[in-house]
């Protein structure tokens, strides 16, 4: 069975979809087969593994909105071997309203993800959208647990609570019991800069989740990786984003 992990923060421009695709670049460089689910209408995981989206024609909108194709139906290959993508386009925005009014709303994605995709996969990597609306509770419900990518260059922590009092309610009301907070990945960390160290710190001393010990520092590497339309394992291996990737990538193996 593929081990699901959802990717998720409200808050834009946190490293959601960074993390998403250069996770699957190191998880990919192991060996282990990858899919990852692109769950935001912008679409910047799909075109940041280098999808064309005018060649897509059937993305995550037709899965999630009253099947009109199933999970296997939209998945394509991409340029790097061992991922896989679950294409989005503009069109997911208007699933998110259709959504509202479906039975079994929360369970859309849980259920496309079971049976072809469970068996196919080692790793499901779900690149939630930045809201906490249907979406990423859709991403929530369907995965074993959750990495949240924390902005370490302004106060993020007041965020982090919402999102955290979602995933609380998500196991209480029973829409997914086990699903756990796999950790927190301090980004866009710059120690030269005092709130960025201070950031770091106050994210550790929290103490009520894992704080990863592979820290995502602010470089342009990654802020060039939209364009390379491949994860910076692949693009740039012996850099030091490429090697934090594959500690991440080790950490989350460890913690199963
Ligand atoms: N560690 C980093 N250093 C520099 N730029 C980054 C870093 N992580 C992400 N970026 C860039 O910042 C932007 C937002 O990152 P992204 O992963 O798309 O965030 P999110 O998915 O949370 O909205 C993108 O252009 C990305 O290339
Ligand atoms: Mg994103």
């Amino acid at each position: 069975m593929a081990n699901v992990i959802a990717i998720a923060n409200q808050k834009g421009g946190v490293g959601k979809t960074t993390t998403a695709i250069n996770l699957a670049g190191a998880l990919a460089e192991q060996g282990y087969r990858i899919v990852c689910v692109d769950m935001d209408a912008q679409a910047n995981l799909t075109v940041g593994l280098g999808i064309n989206l005018g060649t897509v024609q059937q993305s995550m909108a037709d899965v999630l909105a009253e099947s009109r194709a199933t999970f296997q139906d939209v998945v394509i290959p991409t340029q790097t071997m061992g991922i896989d993508v679950a294409p989005s386009t503009l069109e997911l925005a208007s699933t998110e309203v259709e959504l509202f009014t479906a039975i079994g709303r929360e369970h859309a994605l849980r259920g496309a993800l079971q049976g072809w995709a469970q068996r196919h996969y080692d790793y499901v990597l779900i690149d939630c959208p930045p809201t906490l609306g249907l979406l990423t509770i859709n991403g929530l419900v369907a995965a074993n647990s959750v990495i949240i990518p924390v902005q370490t260059q302004y106060y993020a922590l007041k965020g982090l609570t919402a999102l955290v009092r979602v995933v609380a309610q998500i196991r209480a009301k029973g829409l997914n019991r086990d699903l756990r907070v796999l950790g927190l990945l301090p980004t866009f960390y710059d120690s030269r800069t005092i709130l960025g160290r201070e950031m770091l710190e106050e994210l550790r001393e929290l103490g009520d989740h894992h704080v990863f010990k592979s820290i995502i520092k602010q470089t342009i590497r990654l802020g060039e990786a939209p364009l390379a339309g491949r994860p910076v394992t692949a693009y740039a291996g012996g850099s030091e984003a490429a090697r934090a990737f594959r500690e991440l990538a080790r950490e989350v193996i460890d913690l199963g």
